[in-house]
């Protein structure tokens, strides 16, 4: 294992770094936009909603993976920056879905609804949002101490499950070529794996232990 602890300050400023960039796709697409439309192709409001649905799931499956990198490289300052890359996926998802709501539906609730209703693909993705939404509520510090830990942390495992619909979602909206929903799928299989693997040695270690304990009289 490779130590390297550089410091809060350093870890703050790393993580104003990572907030600038994590900006930069929102940013990108405001400046297309308002001076550069050429930029988002021939379907602007496909190319939106498209890219603000990629940069969730990115994000989503960066907050997962804090924890593997953290546990394999023992570098424990990487769970810092989990909360807020969180809810980057968090507001890229429902700026996704604002552009669904204002691109392919010019705001008329009735036919949202519908969609949400009638083609499954839009279902599994509004499942996805909905779950993201008490995650982030209770992403403070306050509210993990209000439900406390093992509830807090019982609740956020929640996170696989967003993830596996996200994943789930764009499998089911594209038409032909899987490669990119199955790039993503592969990298949360890793992720979920790995989760599994952990929680498996866990409960192998604590049998053991209690085997070895001596019994109670
Ligand atoms: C209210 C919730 C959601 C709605 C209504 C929604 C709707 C849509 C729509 C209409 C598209 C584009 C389909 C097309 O252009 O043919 C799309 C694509 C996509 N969505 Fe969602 N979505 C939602 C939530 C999510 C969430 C939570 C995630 C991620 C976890 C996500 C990830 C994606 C991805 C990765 C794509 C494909 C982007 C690409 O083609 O590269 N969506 N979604």
């Amino acid at each position: 294992m490779l130590r390297f602890d550089p410091g809060p300050r350093a870890v703050g400023a790393l993580k104003a770094v990572i907030f600038v960039a994590a900006l930069a796709p929102a940013a990108r697409l405001a400046v297309a936009v308002a001076a550069f439309p050429e930029w988002l192709g021939t379907n602007p409001a496909e190319y939106i909603t498209r890219s603000t649905g990629d940069w969730t799931l990115r994000f989503l499956l960066a907050t997962l993976a804090v924890t593997p990198l953290r546990r394999l490289s023992g570098w424990h300052w990487l769970v810092r920056l989990r909360r807020m890359l969180g809810l980057f996926a968090y507001a890229y998802g429902v700026a996704h879905f604002a552009s669904f709501v204002a691109f392919d539906h010019v705001f008329a609730v009735d036919e949202i609804l519908k969609d949400i209703v009638k083609r499954p693909f839009i279902t599994v993705g509004f499942a996805a949002l909905v779950l993201m939404t008490p995650l982030a509520l209770t992403s403070t510090n306050a509210m993990v101490r209000r439900l406390g830990g093992k509830r807090w942390a019982a609740l956020h495992r929640l996170v696989y499950a967003i993830a596996v619909l996200g994943v789930v979602h764009f499998w089911m909206m594209v038409k032909r070529d899987v490669t990119e929903p199955a790039v993503y799928g592969l990298v949360l299989a890793v992720l979920l794996g790995y989760r599994v693997a952990v929680a498996r040695g866990r409960a192998r270690d604590a049998a053991a232990a209690q085997r070895a304990a001596p019994p109670v009289r």
